[in-house]
């Protein structure tokens, strides 16, 4: 990965759980290759480096006890929010303590996630379509790993042409395939443009109201924070959002995050629960799966000569160019070399 756009990643919020999943049971978690530990005492949140500082071990296969986290290994605790060592088990009565205590990250806790950063961010968290203002139902997709770049990822739930080709299976056969002209709007560091689609009556096992003319809102937060709002003709709304969250140093492993809502207009008059919208989501991304892990180059190029585009892939050139901006922008604020 180039130098300046991994400076601006460390300085990125990224989420790194799903808030469910993090219980009476510590969660592993990556930023970036960073090896990280999220745990939860009461409702203190708290994320760590994995690594304990005595030998090293993995702290996510630790258990929680005692208001902190215990390693696996001999048994140290940490506290929570801190991450200070309150207890070393093989001390005699009345030896000084150890002084060590692990290194903790921000955290947010937002949209059905953890996040953090692994640097002081550069960007504030985004905002999650009208998610607060308006009533959704919402539901947190099992996160996935694949063998592909953020960006990459992001482009792709992005992309309108491939839905007749990459998701027959989920959308049905009948998916218009043209995709009419749009117009990009920016603003900072944000792009929304707005695309109509016809999934010709095949949606959801042929959910009439869903699987007809719709309305679709793509909005994109950069780096990777992207959001789809559906609006059918009678005013229900649906929700899917995914994040990208880089695991691996190189940024060629990511990990996918994603969250589904529907309002009441879907759940009451279309007769679909949030549990089909899940499931239906789930599909549709998985069907995704071989389609990104088999691009090459592995990450979408910043030069954008460097590949073909049609008129439907105005967002890819759009999302490119203003990602070249925006390392621009970290550099000099952070008085780096730009590209
Ligand atoms: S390695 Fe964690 S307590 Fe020893
Ligand atoms: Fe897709």
């Amino acid at each position: 990965m180039d130098p300046l756009e991994y400076q601006l990643l460390r300085h990125t919020w990224f989420p790194i759980a799903r808030i469910e999943d993090v219980t009476d049971r510590p969660v592993q978690a990556n930023i970036l290759g960073t090896k990280l530990v999220v745990y939860r005492v009461g409702d203190t949140m708290t994320v760590a480096r994995a690594a304990c500082p005595h030998r090293g071990v993995d702290l996510s296969m630790g258990e929680i006890r005692d208001g902190g986290l215990e390693c696996p290994y001999h048994g140290w605790i940490f506290s929570a929010g801190t991450g200070v060592c309150t207890h070393v088990p093989s001390l005699p009565a009345g030896s000084a303590p150890v002084r060590t205590q692990l290194q903790t990250y921000r955290v947010a806790e937002a949209y059905g996630h953890v996040w953090s950063c692994l640097e002081e961010p550069y960007l504030p968290l985004p905002a999650l379509a009208d998610v607060g203002t308006v009533e959704w139902q919402l539901a947190f997709g099992e996160p996935n790993d694949l063998d592909c770049g953020m960006r990459q990822l992001t482009e792709n739930f992005r992309d309108m042409g491939h839905f007749p080709f990459v998701h027959q299976g989920s959308m049905g056969p009948d998916v218009r395939r043209v995709v009419a002209p749009y117009q990009v709007r920016r603003d900072g560091w944000d792009l929304e443009w707005q695309l109509s689609t016809d999934l010709g009556g095949t949606a959801l096992e042929g959910n009439k109201a869903l699987g007809t003319r719709q309305t679709l809102t793509y909005h994109l937060s950069l780096p990777m924070f992207a959001w789809i709002r559906t609006t059918f003709p009678d005013g229900g709304r649906r929700l899917v959002a995914q994040f990208a969250t880089p695991i691996s140093e190189d940024g060629l492993r990511v990990r996918e995050f994603w969250v589904v809502g529907i309002d009441r207009i879907v759940a009451e008059e279309h007769g679909v629960s949030i549990e089909q919208m899940w499931e239906y989501e789930r599909i549709i991304f998985e069907e995704d799966f071989p389609i990104v892990e088999n691009q090459e180059p592995r990450e979408a190029p910043l030069d954008i000569r460097s590949q073909a585009h049609a008129p439907a892939d105005k967002y890819s050139i759009a999302y490119r160019r203003t990602y070249v901006e925006l390392l621009e922008a970290f550099a000099k604020e952070k008085g780096l070399e730009a590209r």
